[in-house]
Order: structure tokens, then C-alpha cells, then sequence
């Protein structure tokens, strides 16, 4: 595992939520699904494997920007 590398921590704020790891470098894919439940929480790093995630569903991430919520502008 990478030391140092930036954390960022989802929220769910509904059943079945994901959390989806894209991969670092010049292919870029889906190599890993974290599925969420209302209340339940993934904590996780970017890595030298994982250069993005995307978050589907209803959720609050927060990363060292701050707090976003997904969905917000309808909330
Ligand atoms: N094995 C993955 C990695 O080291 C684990 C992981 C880290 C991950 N961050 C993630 C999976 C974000 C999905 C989303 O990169």
C-alpha cells in the first residue's frame, strides 16, 4: 500500500450505493465495486492502483476539498 496518499471517506445516504475505483495510468477502467448501505461508510486512499473513484448513488464524500453530497442541487 501506498503511504501518504490522499484519503477520501464516503457515506451512503441510501441502500446500495457504489464506490467504484478507476485504475492509475494509461488504461483507464473500473477494477474494483464497494457496494454501500444507508449509513454505512468506506474510508480508502488513492493508490498506484486507483486514480479516481466514482460514487453512485446518494452519498456524502468528503476529501480534503471538504464535504460534497451527490445529487446536491435536489437535496
Ligand atoms: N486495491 C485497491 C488499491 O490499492 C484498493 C482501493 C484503494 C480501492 N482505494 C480504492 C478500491 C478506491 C476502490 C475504490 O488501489
Amino acid at each position: 500500500m501506498e503511504v501518504g496518499q490522499e484519503y477520501f471517506l464516503v457515506k451512503a445516504k441510501e441502500n446500495g450505493v457504489h464506490v467504484i475505483g478507476l485504475t492509475r495510468g494509461a488504461d483507464t477502467r473500473f477494477h474494483h465495486t464497494e457496494k454501500l448501505d444507508k449509513g454505512e461508510i468506506m474510508i480508502a486512499q488513492f493508490t498506484e492502483h486507483t486514480s479516481a473513484i466514482k460514487v453512485r448513488g446518494r452519498a456524502v464524500i468528503w476529501t480534503k476539498f471538504g464535504r460534497v453530497d451527490t445529487y446536491s442541487e435536489d437535496d
